[in-house]
């Protein structure tokens, strides 16, 4: 039987299952609408996330809300979550051990939203949604459907702030998720 969103906070409230729960202000289960049709997964909490216990608020969060009002969605309408629910220390990546314990918390959340795409934001949610021989640069910009659902991998927001010459693909890999999410209405 499906879990319940209460009882997944609780299990992910009371986590104990790696070390990152030991330094944190917060958890961050994730955010938005648990009916989406888009679902977005980003890589783990930083400074600002823990702090608030929201996923996507710090200065990436910021550039992916302006992205999303690009494809003219608002963050209300759309489920953001990421592969880790704890911020790793100095925002490192998180450990596959790490990301193995907290990957149930992910499925689970698939089951409960249901969405009809996934966009994976950068390399930690490509590899562990989609199999470690995952290349962002080699592999985003096109859809891979698996169990229903469509993934659009692409570039983590973060590195549309560290180079903005990547803000281009981007741009074409969201169009192509507007497209999408079109087709799909029906
Ligand atoms: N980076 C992420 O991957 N997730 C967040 O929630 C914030 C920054």
């Amino acid at each position: 039987m499906e879990i319940s969103w209460d009882e997944l906070n609780r299990q992910i409230a009371a986590c104990e299952k790696c070390g990152l729960c030991r330094q944190i202000r917060h958890k961050v289960p994730g955010q938005g609408n648990p009916h989406a049709s888009l679902m977005l997964i980003g890589e783990g909490p930083g400074r600002d996330e823990d702090e608030s216990g929201l996923a996507f608020v710090g200065r990436a969060g910021q550039l992916l809300t302006r992205m999303l009002a690009a494809i003219r969605l608002s963050r209300e309408e759309v489920y953001i979550c990421n592969v880790v629910k704890c911020r790793p220390p100095d925002n490192r990546t998180p450990m596959p051990e790490e990301a193995e314990a907290c990957l149930p918390y992910l499925r689970m959340q698939f089951a409960l939203v249901r969405p009809k795409v996934i966009l994976l934001l950068g390399a930690t949610a490509g590899r562990y949604v989609l199999g470690d021989d995952f290349r962002v640069t080699r592999d985003r910009g096109r859809f891979v459907q698996k169990g229903g659902i469509w993934f659009m991998p692409t570039y983590h927001p973060a590195a549309l702030l560290r180079d903005e010459s990547k803000k281009r693909e981007a741009w074409a890999d969201l169009k192509q998720v507007m497209a999408k999410l079109d087709e799909l209405k029906g």
